[in-house]
């Protein structure tokens, strides 16, 4: 079970309700028996897509208008995962069961991008400056 940091806070509620989302989502695909594990899986990857789909364009939105160096690694990292979620909802729909690896895949996302790149990443302008 992962729980919810409030010390990992963004302030910025666009993406701190995508990590809360990544993390409820990965507790339920944890928790998830046999009879429901599909229908969990499928639910999860619906509700990952279309909230992160519209974070991430907000997220590359911010950094573009910052001309910030790291955009193109961030907007890379986005993508590996939405084609990742991609991949698992079509091979779910074919009958495959999915849900180890969408686990494995959010479990590792967020420990490298929400909570390593975000925090670095989208930090305002006068903190960068703050830290040099
Ligand atoms: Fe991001």
């Amino acid at each position: 079970m992962i729980a919810w940091d409030a010390e990992k806070s963004l302030g910025w509620d666009m993406v701190d309700g995508g990590q809360q989302l990544v993390i409820e989502v990965a507790n339920r695909l944890n928790s998830a028996d046999a009879a429901t594990c599909a229908a969990v899986t499928e639910a999860a990857l619906e509700a990952l897509e279309a909230r992160l789909v519209r974070q991430f364009q907000a997220e590359e939105s911010f950094l573009a208008a910052q001309r910030s160096p790291v955009l193109a690694e961030h907007r890379k990292q986005h993508q590996a995962l939405l084609n990742t979620l991609s991949a698992l909802r079509v091979a779910l729909r074919a009958g495959h069961d999915v849900r180890s690896r969408l686990l494995m895949t959010l479990v590792a996302f967020l420990r490298t991008h929400l909570r390593s790149a975000d925090p670095t990443d989208l930090a305002p302008p006068e903190q960068c400056a703050r830290a040099a």
